[in-house]
């Protein structure tokens, strides 16, 4: 039997530590829990919002206009081994970094480099989350969903959910069409790591690790997030505010004749530019303005230094945008999920 409140601050439920109200809000722990949840919702005409673990995500002063669906559906099982590999299946609430610490502790790599990125198992696909040269369809196997309109679940491989950079099929057609139930990692009984990323290979040689087991790699991980990415539970942020900048090699030439040494690097059509470093050019980064500010040590992440409104952030987000605009003549695209 769920309970559905009413009233409930969000505030509390996002990393960034903003957002007001929602009209109904129910937690559910089981597939029944949703189903129940999406029948009331029908019922009553309410429109949905999941919440996960509220990392990627700004919600508005004025909160949430409907139910508000917390995921809290948990657990982890190997599903699948062979000689090379296991296939983990991981419900959709459960932590993120849970998941890759479990991987760890029963040496199933593949998934190292992607320790600690705040969030749920079931946001990972909705955006294919990545950090330092991998991402989740790299270790990615299939996902279950349910069917919002009709409560059944429905296994999507690989190919269906057509990853790119910070996006999956979640975010285009089928938006707001399906709630992630399950994930299944598929992962190597073997090491194979992934450490060309620059701040890897200069931790590594600081440490003077040559042959790093996974545990080695995680800490160094770890290291490199904590010298340059705020903690969320002490200073309230949703991570990258923006997405970086694909652009076309001759936008990239164009760019270079003005700014010559502009940041970039390869995508998968032309180049990427770091808005971190278009914001930093701009003079963002590290400036405090009241209660909002961007991070000094990663001008990609806007924090909230303390009861901050979600309208201030985007004030100031939107003053980003117009100067890298003006200034670069580049669009900057939100990577957080902002809920009106
Ligand atoms: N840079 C600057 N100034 C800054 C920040 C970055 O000049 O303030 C330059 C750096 O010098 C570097 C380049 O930008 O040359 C890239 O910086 P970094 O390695 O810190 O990564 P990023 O491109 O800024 C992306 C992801 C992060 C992820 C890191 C590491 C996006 C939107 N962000 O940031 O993901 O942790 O790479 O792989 O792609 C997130 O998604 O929330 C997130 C934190």
């Amino acid at each position: 039997m769920i309970n559905i409140q009413k009233k409930i601050r969000l505030d509390q439920y996002t990393t960034f530590k903003i957002g007001g109200p929602a009209d109904f809000f129910v937690a559910i722990t089981s597939l029944a829990d949703l189903q129940e949840a999406l029948s009331w919702a029908q019922k009553n005409k309410q429109n949905i919002l999941f919440l996960g673990g509220g990392s990627n995500t700004l919600i508005s002063d004025r909160g949430f206009r409907g139910l508000v669906i917390k995921n809290e559906i948990s657990g982890i099982e190997l599903v699948r081994e062979n000689a090379k590999a296991v296939w983990l299946k991981a419900q959709s609430g459960e932590w993120w970094s849970s998941l890759v610490n479990h991987a760890v502790l029963h040496n199933y790599y593949g998934a190292e480099n992607l320790f600690l990125i705040p969030g749920t198992v079931g946001a990972a696909p909705m955006q294919n989350i990545g950090a330092y040269g991998v991402e989740l369809k790299d270790v990615f196997c299939s996902l279950e969903a349910v069917e919002i309109r009709t409560g059944k679940l429905k296994k999507f491989n690989k190919a269906d959910c057509d990853f790119g950079y910070r996006y999956s099929i979640f975010k285009g057609k089928l938006k707001h069409k399906y709630f992630i139930y399950s994930v299944t990692l598929k992962l190597n009984k073997t090491p194979k790591f992934k450490l060309d990323y620059g701040d890897i290979q200069k931790t590594l040689a600081e440490k003077k690790i040559i042959n790093p087991n996974a545990r080695e790699v995680v800490s160094v991980i770890m290291e490199i997030r904590n010298s340059k990415l705020p903690n969320p539970s002490v200073l309230p942020n949703a991570g990258s505010f923006f997405k970086n900048s694909e652009i076309s090699l001759a936008a990239l030439k164009k760019l270079q004749k003005k700014f010559p040494d502009v940041k970039f690097f390869p995508a998968t059509k032309g180049v990427k530019v770091p808005a971190g470093w278009l914001i930093e050019q701009c003079g963002f980064k590290g400036k405090v303005i009241g209660k909002v500010g961007i991070h000094e040590k990663q001008a990609l992440v806007l924090v909230n230094y303390g009861g901050a409104k979600a309208s201030q952030v985007i004030n100031l987000a939107d003053k980003i945008m117009t100067c890298v605009r003006s200034k670069f003549g580049l669009k900057l695209e939100c990577e957080i999920n902002y809920i009106e």
